[in-house]
């Protein structure tokens, strides 16, 4: 994507703070290795990928930003893209937040990529992008469903739950990230919601509700999120691909 005559200068926010206690014991999710590299690190250079990002932030745990850091300088990156570590909070949302604040004034375009997502390919990257430049205030990957969805009302574990109703299928999609916002909309979706509970676990849920439009650009199957055990080996058989498509 050429960003030569383009009025934008876009960021990515990356929130890698949380435990993914869903994986298992280990390592934060972030941190564990795929293909011998950590997860943030491919997703790092995943956002990197489109040249149209000119600087990721990474949001590390609260502890953890000069050991993100030093991840960071030890892993060859693009030259053309800045890098920003800052200490992250107790929910998604919040360290969203704090990624955000963290921007420079002159960036007018965020994408916000879970760590947790580090394949996606370069192409899903800059069809988010270029929505947002062509003026879209929240723009989001996503793709049908496979299965049917059901939505119940949630019992003590074990109990069996009662299903309230079926959502037709055809109306509904799977979200991924990275999920793009014009960044004026971002910050004022993110000032105006209290971030209660677990916070919003998708920064364009929160952007809906202040009545702006949003958009979906279509995702990729190798946008998932690492979240179960099952998910690693799905990564590991992606990458295993594209080494033997790329030839290295
Ligand atoms: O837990 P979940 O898979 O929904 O997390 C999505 C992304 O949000 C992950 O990349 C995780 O590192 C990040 N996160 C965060 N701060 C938290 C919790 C989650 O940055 N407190």
């Amino acid at each position: 994507m050429s960003e030569e005559a383009s009025p934008h200068r876009t960021a990515a926010v990356i929130p890698a703070a949380g435990r993914g206690v869903r994986l298992g014991p280990g390592a934060p999710k972030a941190l564990r290795a795929l293909g011998g590299t950590p997860m943030l690190i491919h997703a790092v250079r995943a956002m990197a990928a489109s040249r149209a990002v000119s600087l990721v932030v990474v949001v590390a745990p609260p502890d953890g930003a000069p050991g993100v850091k030093n991840l960071l300088d030890d892993h060859a990156l693009p030259e053309r893209t800045d890098y920003l570590v800052v200490p992250g909070g107790e929910t998604r949302q919040e360290s969203v937040r704090l990624g955000v604040e963290a921007l420079p004034d002159d960036i007018t375009a965020v994408l916000v990529h879970d760590a947790a997502r580090p394949l996606v390919p370069v192409e899903t990257v800059d069809a988010v992008v270029e929505a947002v430049h062509e003026g879209a205030p929240a723009v989001v990957p996503a793709l049908p469903l496979a299965d049917t969805v059901k939505q119940v009302e949630p019992r003590e574990k074990g109990e069996p739950e009662p299903v309230v109703a079926t959502p037709e299928r055809a109306l509904l999609r799977a979200v991924q990230t990275p999920q793009g916002f014009d960044r004026a909309t971002l910050q004022r979706a993110h000032r105006t919601m209290p971030g209660v509970g677990e916070g919003a676990t998708d920064c364009a849920g929160m952007v809906e509700r202040l009545g702006a439009p949003v958009v979906i650009v279509p995702g990729h199957e190798e946008a998932f999120k690492v979240t179960r055990p099952l998910d690693l080996v799905l990564a590991e058989a992606v990458l295993a691909r594209r080494r033997a498509n790329d030839g290295f």
